[in-house]
């Protein structure tokens, strides 16, 4: 069965097309990313789905049904923006949420037990990991039977990052389907059991992170570290090629004749390296090679 399918989705906003013809079957019970950069559509796909907002064209079902208000019941949310009213403690927060979706409040004390949230602490005064986990509570009032997230660990350190991680794979566990957009591989990587790539308003590949590491194909990376000079000049004869944290990954497909190249190149303008070794494909490295840019 699958919990949300999409048929040829188009979302303009004015003359900005925000999806071109996107369609998706996201199965029961699985975790799904949809990955992409800064205005991919991700927001667009999921407010479509989670909040109602208009489409152009397009098909969607949930569980079968046509998307609709009755629908809507199934469908959980944790928008990017927290939703907590600042002045309210953890429970009133709760039980006001409680109230607006017409939700029983019986289960209140146990969730605020699930995600360990201080229930008479002020939403104001709750660290970022916390603030999110409590709208993740909200999301899960009525028991809806799929959770959206649209970026839950954006903003969050380390620690609460995992934290939140665990959260989501326990309600798989539960039997619940998950969406989640993100432009963090790792997160895709961590979390979801398949992962759709998305770039200006379209989905560009769609399977598990080895399945979508298998289209590098006959790639391989290099992966340079250092004080690394005449980036830009190694670019003109490699392009496909990201930067990160002083990282440099280069996609080859000789690395036999390149990495001597590179290497020179790089030493000619003034780099000092301190490493160089040829690595397996990140899903970075996927987007790279089929849209020419890096996922930030
Ligand atoms: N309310 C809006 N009005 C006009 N244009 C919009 C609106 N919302 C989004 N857009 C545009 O639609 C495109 C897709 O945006 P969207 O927010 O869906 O992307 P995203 O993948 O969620 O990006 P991000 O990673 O930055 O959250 C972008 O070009 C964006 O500028
Ligand atoms: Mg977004």
């Amino acid at each position: 069965m699958n919990a949300i399918e999409i048929k040829d989705l188009w979302k303009s906003y004015g003359d900005v097309k925000a999806l071109r013809g996107v369609s998706l079957e996201i199965k029961e019970g699985e975790i799904f990313a949809l990955l992409g950069p800064n205005g991919a559509g991700k927001t667009t796909l999921i407010r479509i789905l989670a909040e109602g907002l208009g489409y152009d064209k397009g098909e969607i079902r949930i569980f079968g049904e046509k998307l609709s208000k009755k629908t809507a019941r199934l469908i959980g949310y944790v928008p990017q923006e927290s939703i907590a009213y600042d002045l309210l403690t953890v429970k009133e927060n709760l039980e006001f949420y409680a109230d607006l979706y017409d939700a029983p409040k019986d289960k209140i004390d146990a969730l605020i037990e699930r995600f360990e949230l201080p229930a008479k602490k002020k939403a104001k005064e709750l660290s970022g990991g916390f603030k999110r986990r409590l709208n993740l509570a909200i999301s899960l009032l009525y028991d809806p039977k799929i959770l959206i997230l649209d970026e839950p660990s954006t903003g969050l350190d380390v620690p609460s990052r995992r934290k939140l991680w665990e959260l989501i794979e326990s309600f798989k566990e539960e039997g619940k389907t998950i969406l989640l957009a993100t432009h963090y591989m790792e997160e895709a990587e961590a979390l979801a059991d398949r992962i759709a790539i998305m770039n200006e308003g379209k989905v560009i590949a769609i399977g598990t992170a080895d399945e979508l590491k298998a289209l590098i194909g006959e790639e391989s990376i290099i992966q340079v570290e250092g004080l690394l000079k005449g980036i830009e000049k190694l670019r003109e004869e490699f392009p496909k090629l990201i930067e990160k944290d002083g990282i440099l990954r280069i996609q080859v497909k000789n690395p036999r004749e390149s990495l001597p190249r590179i290497v020179e190149i790089l030493i000619s303008q003034g780099s000092e390296i301190k490493g160089v070794k040829v690595e397996e494909p990140t899903l970075e490295d996927v987007f790279l090679k089929l849209t020419g840019r890096g996922l930030e």
